[in-house]
């Protein structure tokens, strides 16, 4: 029953992950099992637990011929890992299988749909042109089946003109009347995205419905990793667009994440957008998935590094790519706000509290350091009539290394910048968001785990995530500020 290749990885990553020691991974981020992961896939709760697969190579670390790793749990921060799911090993998907997503069959089983690739043709640059359609997989949350009908979604499936080679990330849901819905990424003929709408009454049998979106090369080119839910009585279109341009300080060039409000209309299968905003605004952030939890809360992950900052990764490590944090999504005056799942509460021990800190140029406060924690801290003017310039917390913190948070009042601008935080290469190192103040206050939440940290600003309502791949006795925090600024501080450490 099980391939070769999947009887490989399967046996190979059994024993490089015993060479892993549980302190050289983030504690309670899902990171490769060994070599490399990318995109979250099927994250679904399925027979009493979380199931989160993911893109993964676990040969190297670096890509390759895309395998689904798989991870459980009961909370979404203890992770276990289950055996790799699915190899590429039949003619549809003998060249990777790429994202995908999950649901339970009416009979208890688990339904995979994911991206088959094959490779059709060399071109004479040494690149390849790859033929993607949507496949099917059906297992009992361990063991997994190809469908012996794959692919279900072929070329003939887009309308005319799209891409077949650019055509993937199927996202799959039930509706309450038990049929089934999934949205894909395509490529229309203007060259930018497209999400494609389709509908089955069993799950194998599929049927186009409706373009639900197009970008008609408004952010970036193609879009990637379509999800599509309904949030606090609205309809939200998340999708992870290559090739941005900047605009202001909401998007930057690159790969990037983008997030649609607005309102879906049945009877014609389209989305109609109202407003657009990125989903974070830090550096190290790509490819969201979501998941509604038995208790109704719409949870997102996403895979906590880049494509265009992966010169950061060093291939000698012997895994490589993570997770965010799980987050909680809500729409708060029209924005899409992220916070901490509450089971990360739970983890917390050890509080340190500060009220109403003169900030001194270069300070440490006893008792505020740590990899694995979980800090909130409030700024405000000492004197509203003569606004400080700058604040400035250095964080994972020694003589050589440190990633920073400065704010800018005047202009309203918080920077992260990652220059100091272990980086041989010249990528880049800092993003700027503009940040509202309320009355002059500002809060942000910092989660720290080893490798990362992830910035909640304002209760959510902007998130910066970055990696920082530095020694974890660089664990110092430090405060700096030109000007009166005041600021309440509190710390947790984190363990899981
Ligand atoms: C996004 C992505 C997906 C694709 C997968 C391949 O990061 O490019 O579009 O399915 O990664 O690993």
């Amino acid at each position: 029953m099980i391939s070769n290749s999947l009887r490989e990885a399967r046996r190979h990553e059994e024993i490089a992950a015993q060479l892993i020691p549980d302190s050289a991974r983030p504690s309670f981020h899902l990171s490769a099992r060994s070599g490399w992961m990318n995109d979250p896939n099927g994250f679904c709760f399925y027979k009493g637990k979380y199931h989160l697969f993911y893109q993964y190579y676990p040969y190297e670390s670096k890509w390759g011929s895309m395998h689904w790793g798989h991870a459980v749990s009961d909370d979404l921060l203890h992770w276990e890992y289950l055996p790799c799911a699915l190899a590429p090993d039949t003619p549809a998907d003998q060249d990777g299988c790429f994202s995908g997503s999950a649901v339970e069959l009416p009979d208890g089983r688990q339904l995979l749909m994911y991206t088959g690739v094959r490779t059709a043709e060399h071109l004479p640059d040494g690149s390849t042109l790859d033929v993607q359609t949507q496949c099917l997989a059906i297992g009992d949350g361990v063991d997994y089946e190809k469908y012996p009908g794959n692919p279900v979604l072929t070329g003939e499936d887009v309308p005319e003109g799209s891409s077949i080679f650019d055509f993937r990330d199927p996202r799959l849901w039930r509706e309450p009347d038990g049929s089934y819905r999934c949205v894909v990424g395509n490529r229309p003929a203007d060259g930018s995205g497209q999400i494609l709408l389709y509908e089955s009454a069993d799950g194998f049998h599929w049927r186009f419905v409706s373009v639900l979106a197009e970008n008609r090369n408004r952010y970036g080119l193609m879009w990637e990793c379509p999800d599509f839910f309904e949030l606090d009585g609205r309809h939200v279109l998340l999708v992870s667009p290559q090739d941005m341009l900047p605009s202001g300080f909401e998007y930057h060039n690159g790969n990037g994440t983008l997030c649609l409000i607005g309102d879906f209309d049945p009877a014609t299968g389209k989305f109609h957008e109202e407003r657009d905003q990125a989903i974070d605004y830090g550096i190290d952030f790509y490819a969201t998935q979501t998941i509604l939890t038995p208790d109704g809360r719409r949870v997102l992950i996403a895979w906590m590094q880049n494509w265009d900052t992966l010169a950061i990764a060093s291939l000698r490590a012997p895994w490589f790519g993570q997770m965010t944090v799980p987050r909680e999504l809500s729409i708060r005056d029209g924005r899409l706000c992220q916070w901490p799942i509450r089971e990360l509460e739970k983890l917390r021990s050890g509080r340190v509290r500060y009220e109403n800190v003169k900030v001194e140029d270069g300070m440490a406060l006893e008792g505020i350091r740590g990899r694995k924690v979980d800090v909130t801290i409030s700024l405000r003017p000492g004197d509203p009539e003569n606004v400080y310039n700058k604040f400035a917390v250095w964080f994972g913190q020694d003589d050589t290394y440190h990633t920073a948070l400065s704010f800018r009042p005047g202009e309203s601008i918080l920077k992260i910048d990652r220059k100091f935080s272990g980086s041989r290469r010249a990528i880049i190192h800092q993003r700027r968001a503009e940040v509202p103040q309320t009355n002059g206050v500002i809060t942000f939440r910092m989660i720290l785990d080893r490798f990362s940290a992830e910035i909640f600003v304002n209760g959510g309502s902007q998130v910066l995530t970055a990696t920082m791949y530095t020694p974890q006795s660089a664990d110092g925090f430090r405060f700096f500020a030109a000007g009166d600024v005041r600021m309440d501080i509190e710390k947790y450490d984190l363990d899981v």
